[in-house]
């Protein structure tokens, strides 16, 4: 109920027109009180809405929602019939889509939402999500070879990622071992891919893509790390109904081919990109830590690293620059 009300409220503003409380109140059969304290919650989601004595409230920006019909006929145009459910208020979209394994999603079907109560982010983390600011993107994926089949997953999401991203928004975006997608030094955007396996030869995988759109100043004070977002690195806004679309269509892309052949004929691709390539880099996993220069990745996905004059593949961990 409350939620509707919230969705409601959030549609009627979006216009970016002032709307007094009591038509609010009227049209939504509430009490000004109420429109009142539903307001002070949007604007704790991230939504910037102000109020002036004798107008009423008014976003300080207007707002383009994320749209199921035109997302779904973009997607049409790029010749993708995937499923995309678009959420207004969720917990997480990753969340949505594991809450309905295995029988009630198809493959390939994506969930959007304009903000995540509780979105996820890697290694247990938060994943600041801002009403209407970014991407929160998740998209299901039937593994039929089993968890095997998850093996360089992830990597192949960031490339379908960062292709979209120089193709279609001439943006020159590198590649972190294994999740981020990282513009000019700073990320831009993370992977987290949930598994879920029922038996050895079927797995279920949830790919869930936080993209950074356009960054409030409330929610930079809360990241902990250097962050880029599209419209500083563009210069301008950028329509999330298309760049949705855009890079679902290109996972799927990525998803099929490594279906078929696995990460082997994108080794190259993200050789271009690999942001670590023949750096000084160091590689934390629970307490230990391995020095070496980075070699990009194997067929696997694996992590190349010359330690001491040899050169050895690693499955997992955490890498930085060293001295970074
Ligand atoms: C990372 O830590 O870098 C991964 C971030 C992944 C965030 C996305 S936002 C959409 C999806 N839903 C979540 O709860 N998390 C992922």
């Amino acid at each position: 109920m409350v939620k509707i009300l919230r969705e409601q409220l959030i549609r009627k503003l979006s216009q970016g027109r002032f709307i007094s409380g009591q038509l609010l109140a009227d049209e939504l059969a509430v009490s000004r009180a109420a429109i009142s304290k539903h307001i002070k919650v949007l604007n704790d989601m991230g939504l910037d809405i102000f109020s002036v004595k004798g107008k009423g409230y008014r976003l300080a920006n207007p707002i383009t929602l994320l749209d199921e019909q035109q997302l779904s006929h973009k997607l049409l145009q790029l010749k993708c019939d995937n499923r995309v459910d678009v959420h207004t208020i969720i917990d997480s979209t990753n969340s949505y889509l594991m809450r309905r394994l295995p029988n009630n999603v198809l493959n390939g079907q994506a969930c959007i939402a304009e903000y995540q109560s509780a979105g996820r982010g890697r290694r247990g983390k938060q994943w600041q999500s801002p009403f209407g600011s970014h991407l929160y993107l998740s998209l299901y994926w039937q593994l039929n070879q089993g968890l095997s089949a998850a093996m360089g997953l992830s990597l192949a999401v960031g490339i379908a990622v960062s292709e979209v991203l120089a193709n279609d928004y001439a943006m020159d975006v590198q590649l972190k071992w294994p999740n981020d997608i990282y513009y000019q030094g700073r990320k831009l955007a993370g992977i987290l891919i949930e598994l879920d396996a029922q038996s050895e030869d079927s797995a279920h995988s949830v790919i869930g893509l936080g993209l950074n759109v356009h960054m409030p100043k409330h929610s930079a004070e809360e990241i902990d790390q250097p962050w880029a977002d599209l419209t500083q690195a563009l210069g301008e806004g950028v329509d999330r109904n298309i760049l949705a679309a855009k890079l679902i269509a290109g996972i799927m892309n990525k998803l099929e081919l490594h279906q078929q052949f696995g990460l082997a004929p994108m080794v190259t691709d993200w050789r271009k990109r690999d942001f670590f390539y023949n750096k000084p880099v160091r590689l934390i996993t629970g307490s230990k830590e391995v020095r070496g220069t980075c070699q990009g990745i194997n067929n696997k996905g694996a992590l190349l690293m010359d330690v001491d004059g040899i050169t050895q593949p690693f499955y997992g961990g955490e890498i930085s620059l060293r001295g970074a």
